[in-house]
């Protein structure tokens, strides 16, 4: 039934009739530079099609309801008072809105209520950033006067809801592409400086399809966290040695000084990722599609083997993928321990790819994957 009427039918149907404005923010692909962002370097991000649409009217009082269509489930929640998050609690997707509306509370924005309809393309918890696209949607639409001139200030707002209140200590990259991308456009974007450049993501020949592997990103928190905890261990060490200002400027020689394995392991994805990126920047720009990617995979081996934050299923996704004539690189994508792979595939060889990678992976794992080819567009928005 939901299919048969449109988004606004049903907006009324659950708020009445009135005037109705519209919003969508996009989910985000990284394809190249993972556990980058931290660090200090740079990183590759595009704003996809799959995404979150919001339907919106304001309201004169201080109530919030929103209306979760993934979810089918409405939260109504008062703007005076302040929302309060217990440590390491279970979050309910509508803590993700109240951090975000609590970080424009915090900045002293000025807000009255609304209701919303929220529906999403965009797999939940799957790696393309569904939480930063949230996040970013909910502060633009009760501040969009100031977020549309200053979106980098936008972006930090949702990073920081993320951090101070959802409790993962991520890095910009997210919210920073779902609020500044680009139609058809990869940022190159240094995550220290925030000095970007637009770069035309053209693969020619070639087809970005995302692969997720429908393995629930359960350990994504606690690990994100801890490989966090133990860059930072390298860069003191490290700091003393060479005059840098973060992981990713320390020069690949220096590795020789951190006596210990793991640590060693993860600075060297580090420095070592970081260095692939700008090559392959390089690469996408000259149009040499081939070689962009191999560097996907090269990418994908050193996130499995050094910073170990891969996971059999999304192991067997590559594997299955790279020796499948016509597929030229894939890797994972975001942070990890479950969620999605990207891959390029030849454009007339898409079809059996599915068929074939779907079906190998369905006998290893018992999982079916799901398959989605997706435009690189815009934004954060308005639609009317
Ligand atoms: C998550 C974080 C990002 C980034 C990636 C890994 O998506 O939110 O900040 O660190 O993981 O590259």
């Amino acid at each position: 039934m939901q299919d048969l009427i449109t988004a606004e039918q049903r907006f009324i149907h659950l708020f009445g009739d009135g005037k109705i404005e519209s919003f969508f923010s996009p989910g985000r692909v990284n394809l190249i530079g993972e556990h980058i962002d931290y660090n200090g370097g740079s990183v590759l991000p595009i704003a996809i099609s799959l995404g979150i649409s919001a339907l919106v009217r304001r309201r004169a009082d201080a109530m919030v309801n929103v209306h979760a269509e993934t979810f089918s489930e409405t939260s109504s929640f008062s703007l005076d008072t302040d929302f309060v998050f217990q440590k390491n609690a279970t979050l309910h997707w509508s803590d993700y809105i109240k951090a975000t509306l609590q970080v424009l509370k915090d900045n002293k924005v000025k807000m009255s209520g609304a209701d919303i309809l929220i529906s999403s393309t965009l797999p939940v918890g799957s790696g393309l950033s569904s939480s930063a696209s949230l996040e970013c949607l909910i502060a633009f639409i009760f501040n969009e006067n100031y977020y549309s001139k200053n979106r980098v200030a936008l972006a930090k707002d949702a990073q920081l809801a993320e951090r101070k209140y959802v409790e993962v200590n991520c890095g910009i990259m997210d919210q920073y592409i779902i609020a500044n991308g680009k139609a058809d456009n990869a940022i190159l974007l240094h995550c220290d400086s925030l000095k970007q450049t637009f770069i035309p993501a053209d693969f020619g020949d070639y087809q970005l399809v995302i692969l997720n592997s429908n393995v629930p990103r359960s350990l994504a928190t606690s690990k994100y966290n801890e490989r966090r905890a133990e860059c930072e261990t390298a860069f003191t060490i490290l700091k003393n040695i060479d005059i840098a200002e973060n992981l990713c400027d320390v020069h690949e020689v220096s590795l020789a000084f951190l006596e210990d394995d793991i640590l060693y392991q993860r600075a060297k994805h580090v420095i070592l990722e970081n260095k692939r990126v700008l090559y392959a920047a390089e690469l996408l720009k000259s149009g040499d599609i081939e070689a962009f990617g191999q560097q996907l995979t090269e990418s994908h081996i050193s996130l499995d083997t050094d910073y170990e934050v891969s996971c059999f299923e999304l192991n067997m996704l590559v594997h299955y993928s790279t020796h499948f004539e016509g597929c030229i690189g894939a890797r994972m994508t975001g942070a990890g321990f479950g969620g999605c792979c990207i891959t390029l595939v030849k454009k007339d060889r898409i079809k059996k790819f599915i068929s074939y990678v779907g079906k190998k992976y369905k006998e290893k794992t018992q999982l079916e994957a799901s398959f989605y080819l997706v435009d690189i567009v815009d934004s954060v928005r308005r639609i009317k």
